[in-house]
């Protein structure tokens, strides 16, 4: 099917009570990913990030896919056509939004609502929360179509699934329901389709009310970590929470201590503090 679509058409974004919902919009390309899409995502993203009315950025898919991962003609075969200097260009482009998000200032949710294929692991791992349809389909096809799942997708998947699903999985080239990578660790959590958008919505909203400084600060170290001995993991995590007391952290621990000691008006072990109350 032949769409033609503008650059700033392939990302759509609507921002709703302090929540972001950000699609891959080319649902006439099961929203593969094409040089034009990374540029614009990473366009949006940046946009978005500092934004006061966002809190929390939910990544999501037009239509029957979340992404059908890299578009196979705009992305690969027109670059290799065009030589060495287009192909890095590329993939600059698109490891640069994947990074991006990675290392996003925000909490982000993937709302995986459909297909989800190699390149497609990028920003799935990108973000810190995944919720998928339990008919979602999961696939490295990089094997069904003579490649090795590059891009980061194979890198993600032995990271997030025990080693023998991930070797399984990169190798045979068969799907995995949204159920199957539930229980193998690619994700979160499934849910029937019907209820995936009130299942995001209800985890933002929890999001929401927490500090947004140490949500921060939480998904930074849990990221750094993955590579860290111990004794560093200590000491990233004590810098890291001093450096939370530059931007807001310091007020926001004082006032949740008060909360809880002086006026006993929450419990850390049963919620969270009322964030409308630091003064900074
Ligand atoms: N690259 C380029 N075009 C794509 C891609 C893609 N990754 N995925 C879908 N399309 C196009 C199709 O060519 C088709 O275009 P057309 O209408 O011009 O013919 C259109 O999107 C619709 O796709 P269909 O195959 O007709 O949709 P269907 O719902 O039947 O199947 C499915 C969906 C299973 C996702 C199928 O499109 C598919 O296998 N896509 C490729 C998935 C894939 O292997 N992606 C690459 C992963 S490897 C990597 O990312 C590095």
């Amino acid at each position: 099917m032949t769409v033609e679509r503008t650059e700033e058409e392939t990302v759509a974004f609507t921002v709703e009570n302090g929540v972001a919902w950000v699609k891959f919009n080319r649902p006439e390309k099961r929203n593969c990913m094409s040089p034009k899409l990374n540029r614009q995502m990473k366009k949006v993203l940046e946009e978005l990030e500092f934004r006061d009315d966002v809190q929390v950025l939910v990544l999501t898919g037009e239509g029957k896919a979340w992404s059908a991962g890299m578009d196979l003609q705009e992305y690969f075969r027109e670059n290799e056509e065009k030589g060495l200097g287009a192909v890095r260009k590329a993939q600059r482009e698109s490891y640069g939004w994947f990074e991006r998000l990675r290392w996003y200032e925000k909490p982000t949710i993937a709302m995986i609502n459909g297909w989800c294929f190699g390149g497609g692991y990028g920003p799935l791992f990108g973000c810190d929360i995944a919720i998928a349809a339990e008919d979602a389909q999961f696939g490295l096809s990089e094997i069904n179509w003579g490649i090795l799942p590059g891009g980061g997708a194979s890198k993600v998947a032995q990271e997030l699934m025990p080693f023998r699903k991930a070797m399984y999985h990169a190798m045979m080239g068969e799907n995995l329901t949204g159920k199957q990578a539930e229980e193998q660790g690619l994700i979160t959590e499934a849910v029937p389709a019907d209820q995936l958008l009130a299942r995001v919505t209800a985890i933002a909203d929890v999001l929401k009310k927490k500090d947004g400084h140490a949500l921060r600060a939480t998904k930074w170290t849990m990221r750094r970590m993955v590579d860290m001995t111990y004794d560093n993991a200590l000491d990233f995590q004590i810098r890291a929470q001093e450096a939370l007391h530059s931007f807001g952290g310091a007020e926001s621990r004082r006032e949740a201590t008060r909360q809880f000691l002086d006026e006993k008006s929450f419990k850390p072990g049963l919620g969270t503090f009322d964030t409308s109350k630091v003064t900074r």
